[in-house]
């Protein structure tokens, strides 16, 4: 510890082995820790997760691990960013206590994955459009979870239902963790914050506001549509959108991921989207 007088100063500790990880976990037997996982690429949404960790808890922990096992794209994997450099400052300027950046081998001893199934929820959608994709994620999440051993766990909203499969994955294997879900932040466009956003180009980020405008369209004027004719003007949008290639647009029920014929049908209906924009498939999704 450096005392600047009154201020005291904690350097952040970067782990980089699980054995670094368990002694770190040791010394705070006590204390209640907050858990962000991240695959790096951080921007000012991992922020607001850290910053509402340090807020409920004595200790934040942040792991930056870009998980082999949840890319179903081989192409995907190799080009998402890495800003290894610039993560850690950003951490240490927030003030987090730790961050666990381990190594593949360290991970993956074994390239076993595991395969977790709860019907609709991991066959719609995300896992329809990336096979295999979320038994890695469940994979590394069981792996990152056992060694952190966190109090509180936050994850993005943006992720919609990767959080959703998260917590109903915690909840079946009544795990402790509390998972405490986090809004999704924009930029003042309104395109949604995420680490593939490095690889657009300019005119590609101003393109991308599309699913913003379109998700908050159909949220402004719900009523005026059944959320299968939002869903048909959804689609005809994306497809006179040369630069689009649309993986779904679907208005469902957040709970159930179940579809809507009408909005009587649910008292949490949600909005969720993917789409290429040339090569970086973005997602989006908006409470309605
Ligand atoms: O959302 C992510 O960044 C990843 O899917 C996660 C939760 C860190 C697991 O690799």
């Amino acid at each position: 510890m450096v005392s600047f007088g009154a201020i005291k100063y904690v350097k952040m500790e970067i782990l980089k082995s699980s054995a670094a990880l368990i002694a770190w976990r040791n010394q705070y037997q006590s204390s209640a820790i907050g858990f962000v996982p991240t695959m790096g690429a951080l921007h000012l949404g991992h922020l607001s997760l850290m910053i509402k960790s340090k807020i409920d808890n004595d200790k934040t922990l942040a792991s930056i691990f870009v998980n082999p096992t949840q890319f179903n794209d081989p192409k995907d994997f190799l080009h998402y960013p890495s800003t290894i450099e610039s993560d850690i400052s950003m951490l240490e300027d927030a003030g987090i206590d730790a961050v666990f950046i381990p190594a593949v081998e360290d991970m993956y001893p074994e390239v076993a994955v595991e395969n977790f199934h709860i019907p609709i929820l991991t066959e719609s959608l995300e896992a329809k459009m990336r096979p295999g994709h979320f038994d890695g994620v469940i994979t590394i999440i069981r792996k990152l979870f056992d060694l952190a051993q966190a109090n509180r766990v936050y994850l993005g909203e943006k992720d919609f239902q990767q959080l959703s499969i998260i917590s109903a994955w915690v909840k079946k294997e009544k795990r402790a963790e509390v998972i405490v879900p986090c809004p999704t932040h924009r930029e003042s466009s309104g395109l949604a914050m995420s680490s593939r956003n490095q690889r657009l180009q300019e005119k590609q980020l101003k393109e991308a506001t599309l699913l913003f405008q379109i998700l908050n369209t159909v949220k402004e004027n719900k009523f005026n549509n059944t959320p299968v004719e939002w869903e048909l003007w959804a689609r005809s949008l994306f497809a006179q959108s040369p630069s689009f290639r649309l993986d779904y647009f679907e208005i469902i029920d957040a709970d159930t991921f179940g579809p809507l014929a009408a909005w009587e049908d649910s008292e949490n209906p949600i909005a969720v989207v993917a789409a290429f924009l040339g090569e970086v498939r973005l997602i989006d999704n908006m409470r309605l």
